[in-house]
């Protein structure tokens, strides 16, 4: 762990070192009224164009020399360090116009994705670990159709075998909506266990009402409520990984579009021409 946190340290050092020279030198330009805006423009459009070709590193032939975790390590750094580049390009103030205001949004979106996205690269394989199995992400509804299947069963056969109809009421009135249906947004945006804790206590409850078969039976149903909930836990952290990367990407591609046309427009206006 310290030696982790010390690389980190080290890195985000060595960063910092790398941008020291970079910054005086376009602060020295500017106070020389030069133009460190075209310098900084380029650093940055060539760190984004890096930061873009990232999912090529697997189909480009330089990409073998370093290792998949060096890659990841250096796109970090890299693009955390554009963040001082944008800030010195735009001089730390909010963009007018519409294009650089489309280009610096499109632009701290993707930053800000990829921050958010490293942390949960980080933090959901950890949380995902303790739940008790593993699932593979697009086996999750059949497996949820099963649950609830098998739950279905049980609860007939043990109305059918008794004649007692508490458990089945039960379940019409507060399981079946549950076990049916997906969860709702709330909890793919913030999974909790709140509601396998309310049923299971409210299932508890009924319990102490339950002769000895029903009560087998609604031992039955408590492991697939778990169960349920730990496929509603690993479908909704499994979507963030995928929802994320997704966005990341998707921001990329306009960010890059963005940025050659303003650098175009840029030179256009500068000049008259390229
Ligand atoms: C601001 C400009 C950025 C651009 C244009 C960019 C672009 C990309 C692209 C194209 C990928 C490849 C996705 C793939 O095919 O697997 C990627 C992945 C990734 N990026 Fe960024 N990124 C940027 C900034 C950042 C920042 C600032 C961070 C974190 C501090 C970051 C963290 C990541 C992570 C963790 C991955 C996924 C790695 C993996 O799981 O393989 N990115 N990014």
């Amino acid at each position: 762990m310290k030696s982790f946190v010390s690389r980190r340290l080290r890195n985000l050092a060595l960063l910092a070192l790398a941008l020291a020279p970079i910054t005086w030198f376009l602060l020295e330009s500017a106070a020389r009224l030069g133009r460190p805006d075209f310098i900084s423009g380029y650093l940055l459009l060539v760190s984004i164009v890096f930061l873009a070709l990232y999912n090529l590193r697997k189909k480009a032939p330089i990409a073998v020399a370093f290792s998949s975790a060096s890659w990841l390590q250096l796109h970090t750094y890299v693009g955390l360090g554009t963040a001082v580049l944008f800030g010195l390009h735009v001089d730390w103030r909010l963009p007018d116009g519409i294009l650089e205001s489309l280009l610096a949004t499109l632009y701290w979106l993707t930053f800000l994705s990829g921050v958010v996205g490293l942390i949960w690269t980080r933090t959901v394989p950890k949380q995902l670990a303790r739940v008790s199995e593993e699932f593979v992400y697009e086996r999750i509804p059949a497996l949820r159709q099963q649950i609830y299947e098998r739950a279905q069963q049980v609860v007939l056969e043990t109305v059918r075998a008794t004649g007692n109809n508490t458990l089945g009421e039960f379940f019409s009135e507060r399981l079946q909506g549950y076990l049916e249906k997906p969860r709702g947004l709330g909890y793919w945006l913030r999974p909790t266990s709140e509601v396998r804790k309310r049923l299971l206590a409210e299932l508890t409850e009924v319990t102490r009402y339950l002769s000895e078969p029903e009560r087998q039976a609604g031992e039955q149903i408590f492991s697939l409520v778990r169960r349920r909930d730990d496929l509603d836990y690993h479908a909704a952290l499994q979507w963030r990984l995928k929802a994320w990367l997704f966005m990341h990407i998707g921001l990329t591609y306009p960010l890059v579009m963005v940025a050659v046309v303003h650098g175009l427009v840029v030179h256009l206006f500068d000049g008259g021409a390229l």
